[in-house]
C-alpha cells in the first residue's frame, strides 16, 4: 500500500521573512547582490522549466541522459530502502532512480525536500499513483537551514540505508564556504553507509557556459527579471523589470557564470516593507546568481572534506555533466 505524508518545518510567514532579511542584507551593502533561491516563485518555476527545453541550456538533458544510463548501478551500489531528494521540485528525474530503486526491490520511503508544499502534493500523488508500493514522506523546509529536521525521517521506522540525492547543478548556487557548511551539515544528517548522489556541471568552453545562462530568445533574461516581481509583490517594492538589462558572464579565476540585472539609468526604488529606499546609478549592477563549474578532483576534495567517501563518477559522453555517487 502506498501512503503519502507531508510535514512542514516552515512556519507561517517563514518564506516571506526570509526574503525580507535577505532583501534588506543585499540592499544594503557596498555590492548589491540577492541569493537565487528567490528566483522560484510559480512564475519563475515556469520560466525555469521553459529554460531547461532551451537549445543552449544543456545541463537538464545531460543530467537526464546520466541517470537513465547509470541508474540501475547507482541502486545497485546504494542498495537504499530511503530516496530522500533535496530541492525536489517536480520529480520528474528522480523517477529514473526512484524505477531502478524499485526494481532494485529494495525501496520503500521517498523522501522529497522542497520549500514549496504544493509542488510536493502534486509530485507525491503522481508518484504513488505509479509506485503502488512506495510511501512519500514530503518535507517542506529549506534545505540549508532545516537539514536536522532529516534526522530520523521517516519516523518510527528502522534506518534502513538511504540514498540522498542532490541533482540539477543545484550545488553551484553556493559559494564554496556554503557548500562546504552545507556538504557538511548533510553529513552529520547520515549514517555511515547511506550514499551521496550530486548533480554538478562541469567546466567546458566559455562560450557554451554563457550561451547557456543568455539564451537567443531571452528566455534566462526574463528569469532573471522575475526576481524583481518577486520583490515587487512579497515586498511591496517598486522595481521596473523593463528597467534592469540581463548580464551572464564567466568569472574564469572563480569558475562560476554570474548573473547580474544592471540597471539602465539612475533610479531609486522604493522597498515599503522594509522602509527602504534604494538608489542605482547606470551602470550598477546587482549580482542575482552564481552557478559554479566542477571539475572532478576539485568537487572530490570538497566532498572529502566533509567526510564523504567519493565511490564512482558518471559523465555524459560529452563531459559536460556529472553525477558523483560517494558514501558517508
Ligand atoms: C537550477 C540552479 C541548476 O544554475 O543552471 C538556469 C538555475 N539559472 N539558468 C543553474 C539557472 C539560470 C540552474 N539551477
Amino acid at each position: 500500500m502506498s501512503a503519502f505524508t507531508l510535514v512542514n518545518h516552515l512556519d507561517q510567514g517563514y518564506l516571506r521573512d526570509a526574503l525580507a532579511a535577505d532583501a534588506r542584507t543585499a540592499f544594503t551593502a557596498e555590492h548589491k547582490w540577492l541569493p537565487p533561491k528567490w528566483f522560484y516563485d510559480a512564475e519563475g518555476s515556469a520560466l525555469f522549466t521553459k529554460i531547461t527545453q532551451l537549445p543552449e541550456y544543456y545541463p537538464t538533458r545531460r543530467e537526464l541522459a546520466i541517470l537513465r544510463a547509470r541508474g540501475a548501478e547507482v541502486a545497485a551500489a546504494t542498495g537504499a530502502e530511503t530516496l530522500v531528494e533535496l530541492g525536489s521540485g517536480t520529480s520528474d528525474k528522480t523517477e529514473w532512480l526512484l524505477s531502478e530503486l524499485s526494481t532494485a526491490g529494495t525501496l520503500r520511503t521517498y523522501v522529497p525536500v522542497d520549500v514549496d508544499a504544493g509542488t510536493l502534493t502534486s509530485a507525491a500523488h503522481r508518484l504513488i499513483a505509479t509506485y503502488q508500493d512506495l510511501s512519500v514522506y514530503a518535507v517542506c523546509a529549506d534545505f540549508e537551514v532545516h537539514l536536522k529536521s532529516l534526522v530520523g525521517v521517516p519516523p518510527g521506522e528502522a534506518t534502513g540505508r538511504r540514498l540522498v540525492a542532490f541533482l540539477g547543478g543545484t550545488i553551484g548556487n553556493l559559494t564554496p564556504a556554503a557548500r562546504a557548511a552545507f556538504l557538511a551539515g548533510l553529513r552529520a544528517t547520515m549514517a555511515p553507509g547511506d550514499g551521496f548522489l550530486l548533480g554538478a556541471d562541469l567546466v567546458k568552453d566559455p562560450r557554451r557556459l554563457v550561451a547557456a545562462y543568455d539564451d537567443a530568445a531571452g528566455v534566462t533574461a526574463e528569469f532573471n527579471r522575475n526576481v524583481l516581481r518577486v520583490l515587487n509583490r512579497e515586498l511591496r517594492a517598486g522595481f521596473e523589470p523593463e528597467a534592469f538589462e540581463h548580464v551572464a558572464i564567466w568569472d574564469e579565476e572563480n569558475e562560476w557564470i554570474e548573473m547580474r540585472l544592471r540597471a539602465m539609468r539612475d533610479m531609486t526604488v522604493g522597498v515599503e516593507d522594509l522602509d527602504l529606499a534604494v538608489s542605482f546609478a547606470e551602470g550598477e549592477e546587482m549580482r542575482t546568481e552564481i552557478s559554479a563549474k566542477f571539475r572532478r578532483a576539485g568537487l572530490e576534495d570538497e566532498l572529502r572534506r566533509a567526510s564523504f567517501t567519493p565511490a564512482a563518477w558518471y559523465t555524459d559522453p560529452a563531459g559536460d555533466f556529472a553525477l558523483s555517487l560517494s558514501f558517508a
